[in-house]
C-alpha cells in the first residue's frame, strides 16, 4: 500500500477570522500549513497563536510555518486566499508569479459593506470567476468554503456543514474536496468556476439568517443516496 504525500498548503491572508479556522482544521490532521501575512510579525504571531491552540487541544506536533505571502505562495503546493474581497484583486496581482501550475483556493464572499445583507455581487460575476479571470488557465481557481462560519472553523469540535466547490478542472475540485473532508465537512462538486456566484450569493442570506435566528448557519445538501 503507498501512503500518499499530503500537499503542502499555504494560506493567504491567514492571520484573519477564516484562515485561522483553515489552518488549525488542516494543521490538526497533520497537513504541512504556512501562514502568509503581509508581514513576518503578523505570520508569526499567528503561527504562535495557532501553536497554543494545537497544545490546548492535545496535538503536540503540527507543521506549522509563517511567511509573508508571495513567500507562502511559491513554497507551497495549494495555496488558498483569506483576505476581505476589496484586497483579493491586489493580492493575486501580488502573489501570481507563484501560482503556476499550482490550485488556488478562493474563500472570498464579494460582500459590499455596510448592506452585507444584500445579495450584491460584482461586475465579474463572482470572486471566483475575478480570481480565475485575472489568473489565467495556467492557474486551476477553486472556490470554496463561502458558506461556513469562520467561528465554527476555529472550534474543535465537528462541523455540520456542507461546502460547495467550483471549478473549471474536476481533478482540482477533487482536490480541494479532500481539503474540504480533513477539515471535517462535506464538498460536493457543484460545477464550473461561474457557479461561484451561488455560493457567494448564499453567504449574504445565511447572514440574514444568523441575525434573525442568533446562529451561524451554514447549508446541508439534503437527498443524496447514502
Ligand atoms: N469570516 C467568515 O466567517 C467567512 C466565511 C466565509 C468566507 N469568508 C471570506 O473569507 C475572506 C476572509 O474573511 P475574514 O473574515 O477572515 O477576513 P479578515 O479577518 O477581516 O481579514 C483576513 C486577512 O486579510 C488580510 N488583509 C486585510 N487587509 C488587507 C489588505 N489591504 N491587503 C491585503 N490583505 C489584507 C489580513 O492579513 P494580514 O494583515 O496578515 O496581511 C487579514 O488578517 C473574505 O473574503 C470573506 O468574505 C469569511
Amino acid at each position: 500500500m503507498t501512503t500518499e504525500t499530503l500537499p503542502v498548503l499555504a494560506i493567504l491572508g491567514g492571520t484573519g477570522d477564516l484562515g485561522t479556522g483553515l489552518a488549525r482544521r488542516w494543521a490538526q490532521v497533520g497537513y504541512q500549513v504556512i501562514i502568509g501575512s503581509r508581514t513576518q510579525e503578523k505570520a508569526e504571531a499567528a503561527v504562535a497563536d495557532l501553536r497554543e491552540v494545537m497544545a490546548e487541544r492535545g496535538v503536540a506536533e503540527i507543521s506549522v510555518q509563517a511567511m509573508e505571502n508571495l513567500a507562502a505562495a511559491e513554497a507551497a503546493d495549494i495555496v488558498a486566499i483569506t483576505v476581505p474581497f476589496s484586497h483579493q484583486a491586489s493580492t493575486l496581482e501580488q502573489v501570481k508569479s507563484a501560482l503556476t501550475g499550482k490550485i488556488l483556493i478562493d474563500v472570498t464572499v464579494p460582500l459590499v459593506p455596510p448592506k452585507v445583507a444584500r445579495v450584491q455581487l460584482p461586475e465579474g460575476g463572482s470572486a471566483g470567476q475575478i480570481a480565475q479571470d485575472l489568473l489565467g488557465e495556467e492557474v486551476a481557481v477553486v472556490s470554496a468554503f463561502q458558506n461556513v462560519a469562520a467561528a465554527h472553523l476555529q472550534e474543535g469540535s465537528g462541523l455540520d456543514c456542507d461546502v460547495l466547490v467550483c471549478g473549471n478542472k474536476k481533478a482540482a475540485r477533487e482536490e480541494v474536496i479532500k481539503l474540504v473532508e480533513a477539515a471535517g465537512m462535506r464538498g460536493f462538486h457543484a460545477g464550473m468556476i461561474n457557479n461561484a456566484a451561488a455560493a457567494e450569493a448564499l453567504t449574504s442570506v445565511l447572514i440574514v439568517i444568523n441575525k434573525q435566528y442568533n446562529c451561524h448557519a451554514g447549508i446541508r445538501i439534503t437527498g443524496l443516496d447514502a
